[in-house]
């Protein structure tokens, strides 16, 4: 059974106000829902989705950030290669899980935003609160 966030209006919100101009960073305790969010958000709302998950990804993606970061176009073909998945312009997701395990990723976002009209979320395991998350270490959904 899924349960209804409210933050679900929020990330709406987001998508529509910004159309693809600005990444949005979620954090939240852990187990609070924040991949699940993602991945229900981005397979709802968009045409495709990308969720790289920076806990367990192989050197091959990481690479991608590394040496394809300077040509968008090449970025985007391997990462769409990579996970199988077609993204469309202004309505595909790209998550970038975990993020936290890789900070070059996160220093790129706003070079890929600003590069690449796409939608971006960053998400992130922190102790911070954003909208109405408790700080908890036990999963409270
Ligand atoms: N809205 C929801 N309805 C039902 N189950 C949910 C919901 N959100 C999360 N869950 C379940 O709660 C558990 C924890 O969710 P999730 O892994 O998304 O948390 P998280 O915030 O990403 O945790 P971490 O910070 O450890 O990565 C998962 O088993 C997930 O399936
Ligand atoms: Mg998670």
């Amino acid at each position: 059974m899924e349960l209804k966030r409210k933050i679900y209006q929020k990330l709406l919100k987001w998508k529509s106000g910004s159309n693809g101009s600005s990444a949005l960073l979620l954090t939240g305790a852990c187990g609070v829902g924040k991949s699940y969010l993602c991945e229900a958000f981005g397979s709802r709302e968009y045409k495709s989705m990308i969720l790289v998950d920076f806990s367990n990804a192989s050197k091959d993606i990481r690479d991608i950030f590394e040496y394809d970061r300077y040509d968008l176009d090449m970025f985007f073909s391997k990462l769409s290669a990579f996970y199988n998945t077609v993204l469309y312009a202004r309505d595909s997701l790209i998550v970038f899980d975990e993020v936290q395990f890789f900070p070059l990723a996160r220093q790129l976002v706003k070079h890929l935003v600003t590069g690449h009209i796409r939608h971006w979320i960053n998400s992130e395991e922190s102790f911070h609160t954003l909208w109405g998350i408790h700080i908890s270490c036990t999963p409270e959904i």
